[in-house]
């Protein structure tokens, strides 16, 4: 393998969401193989903790790659968490050049496009085509699968989860904390960042801006959580979206295994990238599914919440645990504004 595409398959992966634009990833070449880590100093904490938020990522990562390298002619041979006393060690990828591989891989053409959208209202419908293109891409990683609520029931059920859950994040200082200290205030509303949130890409609309900017103060937050704000915030950030936007699935994983995850974060990927070849914008919400498992270190006075969680998002879609909505939809045009990315000799041994 040439330094070339060394470079041009580190560069698909990056290409992939991570939470909070938090690029948790770090690579190590050894010879033609390749080994992907969790970068130790951007995971593993509140809502990260146990690594479920950057094993969804390095999945998704991971897929980028394969996907792009079979355009090369290379099949990937995954060895994933090689080690068991190395829990940041995510695979090593030998890839093996195959004359044989079909080189035509349409999901390629769309790693450079995806992105997050979190505007609306988006316009629909999303026909049972588009539908069944994203469930065989999720089901294309054995045992994934996307969870569509169809009835106006399940829909509420599935939206009231969300709610739930982002509702928490406003509400529980320890996620409050999280939430904030990802967005990059600094560089203003109207350029964005390498790494972390830049305020240009949440979609807050110009006069609630100088609120949302306050809401970062604790004791702000706090003393408006006594008017209800969370709940209001919670309404705004996932009940009003999903309802005005026309789709709305969920990735199911088998168990939370790490390698179930990570192969949640491989689903994920192929999914949201034929959305993106089918012309749909896409916000993923992982709250729900993550605070559910009961890992985050909430304050014990929240902790019933969480409990709440998990009953009913297990309702909604057993067998399985659901891990991350997508909101769905078309949208008039591309966002103005896209998550940056760090350079990549940050990623750790660049050829
Ligand atoms: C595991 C995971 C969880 C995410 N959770 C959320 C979320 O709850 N809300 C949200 O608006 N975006 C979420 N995102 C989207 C990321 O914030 C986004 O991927 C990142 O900022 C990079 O931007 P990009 O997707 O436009 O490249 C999530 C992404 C991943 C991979």
């Amino acid at each position: 393998m040439n330094r070339q595409t060394k470079v041009d398959i580190l560069r698909a992966g990056l290409a992939a969401p991570s939470a909070d634009n938090s690029q948790p990833w770090r690579f190590a070449w050894c010879g033609d193989d390749l080994d992907l880590r969790i970068d130790a100093s951007r995971s593993g904490l509140v809502s990260d903790t146990r690594y479920v938020l950057s094993d969804l990522a390095a999945g998704a990562c991971l897929e980028n790659m394969v996907i792009y390298a079979r355009t090369l002619g290379y099949v990937a041979e995954l060895q994933t968490f090689p080690r068991h006393d190395d829990a940041l060690w995510v695979v090593r990828i030998r890839w093996r050049c195959d004359p044989e591989c079909n080189t035509s891989e349409p999901l390629a053409g769309a790693i450079g496009q995806r992105h997050t959208d979190r505007r609306f209202p988006w316009r629909g419908p999303i026909t049972t085509t588009t539908q069944t293109r994203l469930n065989a891409q999720a089901g294309a990683i054995p045992g994934q699968r996307l969870y569509w609520p169809q009835t106006p029931r399940e829909r509420k059920a599935a939206l009231k989860v969300i709610r739930l859950a982002e509702t928490l994040r406003f509400r529980s200082p320890t996620l409050h904390r999280e939430l904030f200290s990802s967005i990059h205030f600094p560089v203003g509303w109207h350029s964005t960042c390498e790494e972390g949130l830049a305020p240009a890409t949440l979609a807050v609309e110009p006069p609630l801006r100088p609120v949302f900017q306050m809401l970062r103060r604790p004791a702000t937050m706090t003393a408006l959580n006594r008017l209800g704000a969370a709940s209001v915030l919670g309404w705004r950030s996932a009940y009003l979206p999903i309802r005005l936007s026309p789709g709305l699935c969920l990735l199911v994983i088998p168990s939370t295994s790490r390698s179930d995850v990570l192969a949640g974060g491989r689903a994920l990927q192929r999914a949201w990238l034929e959305a993106t070849l089918a012309g749909l914008s896409v916000q993923p919400y992982a709250a729900a599914g993550v605070l559910s498992l009961g890992f985050a270190p909430v304050e014990p006075a929240l902790q019933r919440h969480l409990l709440r969680l998990a009953s009913a998002l297990d309702e909604l879609c057993v067998p399985g645990h659901g891990l991350v909505f997508l909101r769905l939809g078309y949208a008039r045009s591309a966002p103005r504004d896209r998550s940056g990315r760090r350079a990549l000799a940050s990623f750790g041994d660049i050829p």
